[in-house]
């Protein structure tokens, strides 16, 4: 028998989450059955979804939705062998069983100075979506400028990175003058503060007086709207993520930005990862390659503790980390 703990969202959040809306429960596991594994977390992710998605996806007394890289502890199941380490979405617990379904195994020659940790960041969920972002919605090309927001987070970072690996310059914004100067280490072209820019507006002209062909929307809100004016003709959005509005209790209303829209002749198109799911293979293998020839660097903001990981999804949505916030067990 193993004690499985595990988080659940006691009440559904109200703006923004607090520690009381989280309860921490225990619960004995029984013995794996044919078929089945018994996982042992290892590290765990936190990300802005969770927020949106625990509107529509969860329930009052729900163990909380998320990833996680774990152990394979005990197993029924051929293809998940003792010892083995694999990504899944258990939510947050340490302990699970699992029949196997959705369960992807870490890939056999994953490098050994590489943490496990990154299969939730640079060479996991976030990783591809920024890889899709840029090739399947925007169709970046090289000599082409870029905007990334949220730049200093895990998406942001390697979406500001692999358009500099395509010849483009890239401008990033993020939120603490420690990020902008983590930006300007990656190699972003140009990177500033939103919080203390004063004007977006004259930030963004003084970043690329030219324009933009491509902008990845990572935050929503009425900066996206700014963002938008400064977009070339015939520009190019890709809705990633609208962090700024997860914790609305009111849908925001405006600007509308419909007849820039038209007369600059602008693409704007929302996605969501799992459309390429087909893709991930493949997709892995390139950003391992990227991290292993020192192209695509990476940064974590660990936690320490299994019992901290709402302070660890609090601090996410406050911007609190740099590159990718992980829950080290
Ligand atoms: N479509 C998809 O398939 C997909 C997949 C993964 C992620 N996403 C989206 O991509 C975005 C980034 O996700 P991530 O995992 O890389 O998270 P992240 O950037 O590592 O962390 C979130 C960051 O968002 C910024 N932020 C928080 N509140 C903000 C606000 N009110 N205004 C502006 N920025 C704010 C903070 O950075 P600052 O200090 O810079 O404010 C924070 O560090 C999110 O919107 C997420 O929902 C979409």
């Amino acid at each position: 028998m193993v004690q499985a703990k595990k988080w659940t969202m006691v009440k559904h959040f109200d703006g923004f989450p607090k520690n009381s809306d989280f309860k921490i429960e225990v619960e004995e596991l029984p013995e794996p059955k044919d078929g089945q594994v018994l996982l042992e977390a290892v590290f765990l992710s936190v990300d802005p979804y969770m927020r949106p998605f625990s509107k529509f996806a969860m329930k009052e007394g729900d163990v909380m939705i998320g990833t996680q890289v774990a152990k394979v502890i005990q197993s029924k199941n051929k293809a998940f062998p003792v010892g083995s380490h694999v990504v899944g979405d258990c939510g947050w617990r340490t302990h699970s069983i699992c029949d196997g379904k959705g369960l992807t195994p870490i890939i056999s020659d994953w490098p050994k100075d590489l943490s496990l940790s990154l299969a939730l960041g640079t060479i996991g969920m976030p990783g591809l979506t920024a890889v899709y972002g840029l090739e399947e919605v925007l169709g970046l090309k090289e000599g082409e400028t870029l905007l990334v927001n949220a730049a200093a987070g895990a998406v942001g970072t390697v979406v500001g990175q692999i358009a500099k690996i395509k010849g483009c310059k890239v401008v990033g914004s993020a939120g603490s003058d420690t990020k902008v100067a983590y930006l300007k280490e990656l190699g972003f072209d140009a990177a500033f503060n939103y919080k203390t820019v004063g004007s977006l507006e004259e930030a963004l002209k003084k970043a690329s007086p030219e324009g933009y062909d491509c902008f990845f929307e990572n935050v929503g809100g009425p900066s996206s709207a700014v963002a938008l004016e400064q977009m070339k003709n015939f520009g190019r959005i890709a809705v990633c993520g609208s962090i700024s509005m997860y914790n609305d209790t009111a849908p925001q209303t405006g600007p509308c930005s419909h007849l820039t829209m038209i007369l600059k002749q602008i693409k704007m198109e929302g996605f969501m990862q799992s459309r390429w799911q087909h893709k991930h293979e493949e997709t892995t293998k390139r950003l391992m390659a990227w991290v292993k020839e020192g192209k695509l660097k990476y940064r974590e903001h660990i936690t320490k503790g299994f019992e901290n990981m709402p302070a660890a999804f609090i601090g996410l949505l406050k911007g609190e980390n740099i590159g990718k916030a992980i829950i080290a067990v």
